[in-house]
């Protein structure tokens, strides 16, 4: 007997991440598909006194039901924080503490979003936010983007020709995944259409702290005086994502009603988790952390940078990113990134191919590659066998001849 499922099902398809995953767990493998923090940067010792702390001071309170707006005492910390190092003004009532930012795109999607709604969103995209949202059936329009952020002229045509716009979904700081970071007047441009437009902006920020080099521009949020941005944030780059603490700031009238929906999808965030963060940000140094780890992604970064300007054939363009996790690549027009995948995993490589990160399809001709989840030597190894898996395809679309042309070297080939 056939089962019938609910329209939005048809949508819905498995992630090529999460199938790439499962591959990527093999020891053998060298992953650069997921967007996997490094393990050995977290605070594991730190955790084991803490949940001895959380569990001997708090006892049966750390374990019971909790209210869904989230811990008092983390709502806090996280407002001062953001205060401390974005700038942004705010109050713990406007805070909500989520599982994990995904959980503030599910939110998001549910009580903005009707069907056949609009969003409108980078070209790339995250992939995340395209499943998250892709169950309220809205239509995604992307939007024209280039190295500073949307285009405003493509933006406002939009905004203008699209009736159902109910919000611009963006990643300001370090794209997951091109690692593109918006210039301020880019922002200001943005922010400036959406109030003249009426239209809500979630600005997802979970790379906001990870910058290795140029300077730090201002978020969304802090520039928001019409209280249009609804603010997605993590601890999941910067402390560990297994204990899924995220956190949504908006204003009340929107506030209040993403706590309704996420009382009737999960009742609240563990309460346990919640306690072990607010007691790390009380007890140990949070800006010292984020310098280590920022350190570790630097060497990382230009590990990889290095490698594909050695290894990587004439034809290879390689965003160089500021900060966040992850590098974009765009190959020749004519190679797809899905022929090249077989042959990098045969050669025990993984990367996820770019046409994923774009809601209505094509652009197969890129691909993404993760840096903070190898060291230093694998990730130079990791990009020498992706190299070698796509000369062999280049070779096969372009004829030998063109494949053993001479390289040019990356830096000289408009990288951006
Ligand atoms: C842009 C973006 N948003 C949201 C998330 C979800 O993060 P988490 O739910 O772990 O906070 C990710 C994870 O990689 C991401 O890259």
């Amino acid at each position: 007997m056939a089962t019938t499922f609910a329209h939005r099902m048809k949508e819905v398809r498995a992630s090529d991440i999460r199938e790439l995953l499962k591959i990527t767990e093999r020891p053998d493998v060298i992953s650069m598909g997921g967007g996997l923090p490094a393990p050995e940067l977290f605070p594991v010792d730190e955790l084991v006194a803490l949940t001895r702390d959380v569990l001997e001071q708090d006892g049966a309170r750390a374990l019971q039901y909790a209210s869904t707006e989230g811990n008092a005492d983390l709502r806090a910390r996280i407002a001062a924080l953001m205060q401390a190092r974005q700038g942004i003004e705010i109050t713990p009532a406007e805070i909500l503490v989520t599982n994990g930012s995904q959980q503030g795109l599910d939110l998001t999607g549910k009580v903005f979003l009707d069907p056949g709604d609009v969003v409108l969103c980078e070209s790339p995209t995250y992939v995340g936010a395209i499943s998250a949202l892709r169950v309220f059936e809205p239509r995604f329009v992307e939007v024209e983007t280039d190295d500073e952020g949307m285009l405003p002229g493509d933006l406002e045509r939009k905004l203008i020709a699209e009736a159902r716009v109910k919000f611009i979904y963006v990643i300001p700081d370090f794209q997951n995944p091109s690692g593109r970071c918006w210039s301020l007047e880019r922002r200001r441009r943005l922010l400036d259409l959406a109030a003249r437009h009426g239209v809500v902006v979630v600005e997802d920020a979970p790379y906001a702290e990870l910058r290795y080099s140029g300077e730090p521009v201002p978020s969304l949020k802090s520039m928001d005086a019409g209280g249009l941005v609804v603010y997605l944030g993590t601890f999941s780059k910067t402390f560990c994502p297994g204990l899924r603490i995220g956190w949504l700031a908006a204003r009340r009238e929107i506030h209040e009603k993403c706590v309704l929906v996420k009382q009737g999808a999960d009742l609240h965030t563990s309460e346990l988790s919640q306690r072990l963060i607010a007691r790390f940000l009380a007890r140990y140094d949070f800006a010292g952390r984020v310098e280590a780890l920022r350190a570790v992604y630097r060497g990382r970064r230009d590990a990889m940078l290095r490698a594909i300007e050695r290894e990587m054939p004439a034809g290879v363009r390689a965003t160089r990113p500021e900060g966040g996790l992850f590098l974009w690549i765009e190959l020749p027009p004519d190679v797809s990134a899905r022929d090249v995948l077989p042959r990098a995993l045969a050669r025990n490589v993984a990367f996820v191919p770019g046409g994923s990160f774009y809601p209505n399809g094509g652009h197969e001709n890129t691909l993404r590659l993760n840096f903070s989840n190898q060291t230093e030597e694998r990730i130079g190894e990791g990009v020498g066998r992706l190299a070698s898996a796509l000369r062999e395809v280049m070779a096969e679309a372009h004829g030998k001849a063109a494949a053993d042309a001479p390289d040019v070297p990356l830096s000289r080939r408009a990288a951006s």
